[in-house]
């Protein structure tokens, strides 16, 4: 049956101010930074036009309808019971973590992250003066897993306050499963460590896999973490800035509520997210299904036409890993072969902390012609090595 919805087209973001599109001037095909090439859903551009029209654009609140469009789709979507006093709305996840820090630690407190992982992370952490204890991922046999080991040592350090969790995993595409979710959420119990799960990409994940909500395990767990969700990467709304946190724990919530300043709600931010909550289920389904299309056109042209290249399966997510060490080249080899070579602008490995040297990230959320022009001036380059 043919999708109602169209994303081949190549909507031409040149010109408009974008991160991705507009920092370089040549004609290098950008596939770093993490939002997609496709238009959001229409429900979803209506109502921003709509509201465009009223002409006043003074403070916002949150709506009441912002409210029970969230709570709506986490119990739709992932089968999670939430209530509505546990929301709290920041410009983004990242300001969200910033904060939450702020809350929970002090100076020369330790802060756990698992390594290769999005790159503000590290950031984050080091600028709320605080320590970061890597828990690198294990990589064997193509996959990635956690070391529950390690999380144990670094999770009894003394002054351990806190851990980022990145669930569905960004950059290494894995979707934890409830087992490895049960282990990391009970050694974090059992150590007093409290839990941040980045849950942004949870939209985002492939038919055979399921994203779970760690605060959804348990009681124990949902009061012992915050979980970080938005809109923007599911429905390509990241210019909009708009993110939400869900804090059961109530103690944790006030203080969180009483740092950050009010009237930070974003009219268009709000507008977009409650019409995407609402009407844009369809329209991610048929987006999952392209996406999903796109990675199989990659593994099988990879494997196919250069197999010195492994694609790290991604479970969810449009970020794919991809294992580049067989090219044997040096973290600055391998990006001026990527820029100067195969004129692909991808994110290097080596930044997302160690585990990330040799390894490549490619944003493959892209109509499949721009993919396949890629994969082609990869190809070209690699042969002419
Ligand atoms: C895991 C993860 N967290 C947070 C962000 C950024 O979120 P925001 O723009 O809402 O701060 C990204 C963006 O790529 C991400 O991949």
């Amino acid at each position: 049956m043919k999708s109602d919805f169209n994303f081949d087209r190549a909507v031409e973001r040149r010109g408009t101010n974008s991160v991705k599109w507009d920092m370089r001037d040549d004609d290098v095909i950008p596939m770093w930074v993490a939002d997609m090439d496709f238009e959001s859903p229409r429900e979803v551009r209506d109502a921003i036009v709509e509201r465009a029209r009223h002409g006043v654009y003074g403070y916002t609140i949150e709506s009441a309808g912002l409210l029970k469009a969230v709570g709506d789709w986490v119990g739709r979507r992932h089968n999670w019971t939430i209530e509505q006093e546990w929301i709290a709305f920041t410009p983004g996840v990242m300001p969200g973590i910033r904060g939450l820090l702020q809350v929970l630690t002090r100076p020369g407190d330790k802060v756990i992250l698992q390594s290769p992982v999005y790159p503000p992370f590290f950031s984050v952490i080091r600028d709320s003066g605080c320590h970061v204890l890597n828990n690198q991922l294990k990589y064997e046999h193509s996959r990635y897993t956690m070391d529950f080991v390690d999380l144990e040592e670094k999770a009894k350090e003394p002054r351990t306050k806190a851990l980022i969790l990145c669930s569905p995993h960004n950059p290494v595409g894995r979707v934890w499963t409830r087992d490895e979710l049960t282990m990391l959420g009970n050694i974090c119990l059992e150590h007093g460590v409290v839990m941040i799960s980045d849950e942004i990409h949870s939209d985002l994940v492939y038919k055979e896999y399921k994203h779970i909500p760690l605060a959804s395990i348990c009681d124990e767990f949902r009061e012992n973490s915050i979980t970080c969700m938005a809109p923007s990467k599911t429905f390509n709304l990241a210019g909009l800035k708009t993110a939400c946190l869900v804090i059961p724990d109530s103690e944790v919530r006030r203080e969180f509520r009483s740092l950050i300043l009010p009237k930070q709600a974003t009219i268009f931010g709000g507008i977009a997210a409650e019409a995407a909550y609402t009407w844009g289920g369809k329209w991610l389904d048929a987006l999952l299904d392209y996406l999903q299309g796109n990675r199989q056109f990659l593994t099988g042209y990879l494997k196919e036409n250069i197999p010195q290249i492994e694609g790290v399966e991604a479970e969810g997510t449009y970020l794919v890993w991809l294992d580049c060490r067989k090219l044997g080249m040096d973290n600055e080899g391998l990006e001026r072969f990527m820029l100067d070579k195969a004129r692909l602008w991808v994110n290097q490995g080596y930044s997302f902390g160690s585990g990330g040297d040799g390894f490549i990230r490619m944003n493959i959320g892209c109509p499949r012609s721009i993919l396949e022009k890629a994969l082609m001036r990869l190809h070209g380059a690699i042969y002419n090595l």
